[in-house]
């Protein structure tokens, strides 16, 4: 199959909701590149746990970006059917750490990212593999709203930073990945140019939106029981504060090489970031 037969089929993009799926169906959209949309509440109806309803977005496409539901991993079984319809290739969304023991704090790496890993290498598809660190949007779109919202923003990641990685060149990866050739059998790690403490990152949204946003570093064990009492489950508030974990140790800080070794350029700088995105129509 060549590189316009591939492109030539539709990109199933899963998560297409999300912040990334929603970012590289954008960036493929607007290549003109033939495209599905994803998920549970999209035009092409998906869900992880209604494996009938994998069979139809699979059929007559060429190539898929994949992210897992953390909570209800299935990759190899969703490889095995992309297989048996005829897809040439995966792009698929892991995190930065998932292969070394100790990154997360008190589990041994995240195994279902890792088995999805090797589902796609072992599948004889053509793949490739993101390991972002944490997103820049977890402020805006994600888990971290709470600050710009509230502002006050309460982690156990003490003093830690992390090279905030902007979703749109996770996005720009994907689709160079998913439409151009060089990427089959590439495990690219991402991050951001630079390391900002989360403190610093507040304060940057907080200048954008003129208005004080505050960081409290609040203990691992208060973090977990005020997630408990949002209502969390047990292991989800675990698994967070594992990876959380890896900020407040120091791991995150590092810079990752992926973005320039697949798109040639250097990533996109947290403030770049922030100006774009805390407008005064943020809420
Ligand atoms: N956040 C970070 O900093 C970070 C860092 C590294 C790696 N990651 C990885 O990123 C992945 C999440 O990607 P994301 O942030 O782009 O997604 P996201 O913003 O969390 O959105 C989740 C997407 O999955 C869809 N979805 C949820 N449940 C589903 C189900 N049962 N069946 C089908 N679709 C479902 C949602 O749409 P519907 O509601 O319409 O179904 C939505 O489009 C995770 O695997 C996580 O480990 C995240």
């Amino acid at each position: 199959m060549t590189e316009n037969n591939v492109i030539a089929r539709p990109v199933l993009v899963t998560g297409a909701t999300g912040m990334t799926g929603s970012r590289v169906l954008a960036q493929l959209r607007e290549l003109g590149v033939p495209t599905r949309a994803a998920s549970r509440s999209s035009e092409w109806r998906f869900d992880w746990s209604e494996p009938q309803t994998w069979e139809k977005v699979l059929e007559g496409a060429g190539s898929v970006y994949l992210i897992q539901d953390d909570t209800n991993p299935r990759t190899p079984e969703f490889v095995e059917r992309a297989v048996a319809h005829g897809v040439e290739r995966i792009v698929r969304l892991s995190a930065r750490g998932v292969d070394q023991p100790g990154y997360f704090e008190g589990v041994d790496g995240i195994p279902s990212h890792l088995e999805g890993e090797e589902a796609l290498r072992s599948s004889g598809l053509e793949w490739t593999v993101l390991r972002p660190g944490w997103f820049a949007q977890n402020f805006s779109e994600g888990f971290l709203t709470e600050g710009a919202r509230t502002g006050v923003l309460r982690l156990p990641t003490g003093d830690g930073a992390a090279t905030w990685i902007d979703v749109e060149d996770i996005a720009a990866v994907a689709v160079a990945a998913l439409t151009g050739p060089g990427h089959h059998g590439r495990t690219y790690e991402l991050s951001g140019p630079r390391a900002l403490t989360v403190a610093e990152a507040l304060t940057e949204i907080s200048e954008a939106l003129g208005r004080p946003i505050r960081y409290e570093a609040v203990p691992v064990d208060e973090y977990v029981n005020d997630l408990l009492e949002q209502g969390w489950p047990k292991e989800g508030a675990q698994e967070l504060v594992s990876a959380l974990s890896a900020i407040r140790r120091g791991l995150e800080a590092k810079v990752s090489p992926g973005v320039k070794e697949a798109l040639g350029r250097e990533p996109r700088d947290f403030t770049e970031f922030v100006i774009r995105t805390f407008d005064a129509q943020w809420a």
